[in-house]
């Protein structure tokens, strides 16, 4: 949530803050702006609206800068305006700040400060960091910041430069991330990788509570306390092509179509056909403490959530384990009931999320094994959990999640797996499995070459205002899924419902203009199903049905059919989901949205 890049180093800086202010703008694109050290002071742009109106601002302006940070917001305090776009500055303009996340104590600050001279520009609560940076510089910038953040409560990720100290940034971070990436001759800070892979792959995450100087030969960082701290330099393994568009004319395309490999990245090397399980070595747990588990609770946010409870269904039908799932940010704020063998997982692509981060840390705090499934590799999530699995989905930009989706799937049908073999799944029905998820990527593949009929399909749906999607069993949180992609990226209403509660309250909606999408495939709840189909048929309802391929007497009942090949019953939703994604995808293309930044949406959100 909230974009941020800097860099220092012998490169005019301008071009090289817009390339990362573009390769992040999945993270907010509200506002964007960009703060530079010019002989004659900081130079500072901004405006409301896209990084592109942004680079319209500059077009034109020459800058000699080699020193900058720039930013591109996700509104929190105050609305998208010119005035509140970041950069802020303090009274003298001598100081520049970039800052993601909240400051919770600001109006306090606010106070003080004005009662102190300073004058305000904006309605952000970002703005008190420049002028409390301002009140406290007497010529160290670092210490300035330090003592700054001493007073500061809530969250931040921030990036600063002084025009008394030219080819430096000042980074900090608590709660929001923050990385430097190691250049030769040059130095970046961003929000991410994205911005800084290609300039290096040699990356340093801030942890909480550190601060960061940088300068173009070198950076030093410490904790806020002055601890000094040794930097732990990693490698990026993801290249830049994996950040781009490649051809497609949207990232969530691209996405869509990379399932075949990310699914298959997401098992390889983790099958043991041998003995029908799976191996899952970055769990970090013994046989004993595997074996001994005996509740486990899946928490997260938004697509993630919906993974979660697929889980839920693997865990406890594999492995006998009762599990709950609970949305992260319901579970930091309850009294959640921590035994011994219970395990905590903290489902996370970004591994940023806030409410997934504060419901691991209470996890901990009530002395839980913490475990993630994460997608970004040296993500907080990650970071911070006993163990884990890595997904290995690569970048996903696209706001709307859809590999992340089905890599979370895969990982938590291996994870159903080892638990289920140590305890009663047969060794048949694990190969059984097994043989299965290493046809997915095929069936994928088919499936995705179905897209100009799901494009036909949408043509004939896309101008409608509201939609019903049903599921049951397995396939019932695709249901959800599949109308949280719609609403996310076309804005039709829709809502996701076991295919049996339909009856108890949305049937009341149902009429000519609320088509409903029903995943209908041969399972032991299909004629259940195929009555609840009946159902809107007799209410003049339109039926986009997913089926089984071969099951011709759906195709009579139901106004289109689109079919998935069979798999064991447990991987259906990685087939049923494919065509889900499409249909929004192209519903929302001919409604001509935004689709990799949805209006009001970001893809992390580092806030709560
Ligand atoms: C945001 C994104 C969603 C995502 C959710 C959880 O709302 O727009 O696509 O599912 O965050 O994100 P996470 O990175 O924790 O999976």
């Amino acid at each position: 949530m909230c974009g941020i890049v800097g860099y220092v180093g012998d490169k005019k800086v301008v071009p090289i803050l817009l390339d990362g202010l573009k390769r992040l703008e999945y993270r907010g694109y509200d506002s964007a702006g960009i703060a530079v050290l010019e002989e004659e002071g900081i130079l500072s742009e901004k405006c409301a609206g896209k990084v592109s109106a942004l680079e319209k601002l500059l077009g034109g302006k020459s800058f000699q800068s080699t020193t900058g940070i720039a930013h591109t917001r996700w509104a929190t305090h105050g609305e998208p305006t010119d005035l509140n776009a970041h950069p802020h500055l303090d009274c003298k303009k001598q100081i520049a700040v970039v800052h993601n996340g909240i400051i919770e104590n600001y109006r306090s600050l606010k106070e003080l400060l004005s009662s102190k001279g300073h004058i305000f520009t904006s309605d952000t609560d970002t703005e008190i960091l420049a002028h409390l940076i301002e009140e406290y510089y007497g010529g160290d910038l670092v210490e300035a910041v330090r003592t700054a953040l001493s007073q500061v409560e809530g969250t931040y990720g921030i990036a600063v430069i002084c025009k008394e100290n030219p080819e430096e940034i000042v980074a900090a971070r608590h709660g929001s991330p923050l990385v430097i990436g190691r250049g030769q001759g040059e130095n970046l800070v961003a929000s991410d990788c994205s911005a800084i892979i290609r300039h290096t792959n040699q990356v340093v995450y801030l942890e909480d509570r550190e601060i960061a100087r940088i300068t173009k030969n070198e950076f030093s960082i410490s904790t806020i306390n002055k601890v000094e701290v040794t930097p732990h330099v990693q490698e990026v393994s993801w290249s830049l092509d994996q950040i781009e568009k490649g051809g497609y004319s949207h990232f969530m395309l691209k996405e869509i179509n990379e399932q075949p490999i990310t699914l298959q990245n997401a098992m390889r090397g983790r099958l043991n056909y041998e003995e029908g399980t799976s191996r899952l070595n970055g769990l970090n747990l013994q046989y004993e403490e595997l074996h001994n588990i005996n509740r486990i609770i899946l928490s997260a946010c938004g697509t993630s959530w919906h993974a979660a409870l697929i889980g839920e269904y693997l865990i406890e039908d594999f492995a006998s384990i009762p599990v709950e799932v609970e949305y992260a940010s319901e579970f930091r704020y309850r009294s959640p009931i921590i035994q011994d063998g219970t395990v905590v997982f903290l489902i996370s692509q970004s591994g940023e999320t806030a409410d997934t981060l504060a419901a691991l840390r209470e996890a901990k705090r009530k002395g839980a094994t913490v475990l993630g499934i994460c997608n970004v590799v040296g993500s907080t999530i990650a970071r911070e959990t006993d163990g884990g699995v890595y997904i290995h989905a690569g970048p996903e930009i696209g706001v709307a999640s859809t590999k992340a989706f089905t890599s979370q799937i895969t990982v938590l049908t291996l994870l159903a797996l080892l638990l289920g073999r140590m305890r009663n799944l047969s060794l048949e029905k694990g190969r059984e499995i097994i043989d299965s998820l290493k046809k997915i990527h095929q069936q994928v593949e088919f499936l995705l070459q179905n897209d100009n009929y799901i494009k036909e399909i949408a043509k004939e749906y896309y101008k409608k205002n509201n939609f019903l999607y049903l599921g049951r069993g397995i396939n019932y949180p695709l249901a959800l899924e599949g109308a949280l992609k719609l609403k996310e990226i076309s804005y039709i209403h829709a809502e996701g419902y076991p295919a049996a509660e339909m009856k108890h309250g949305p049937i009341a909606l149902i009429d000519e203009n609320m088509p409903a999408v029903v995943i209908a495939i041969k399972d032991n709840v299909y004629d259940k199903v195929l009555s609840n189909i009946e159902e809107i048929k007799a209410r003049n309802g339109k039926v986009i049905a997913i089926a089984t391929e071969g099951d011709r007497e759906i195709a009579g009942r139901v106004d289109h059919v689109i079919y998935i090949p069979s798999t064991s019953e447990q991987l259906t939703p990685l087939l049923t989901i494919i065509p889900l994604q499409l249909l929004a995808y192209h519903m929302a293309v001919l409604r001509g949205c935004h689709i990799d930044q949805p209006r009001n949406l970001a893809k992390s959100v580092t806030v709560e």
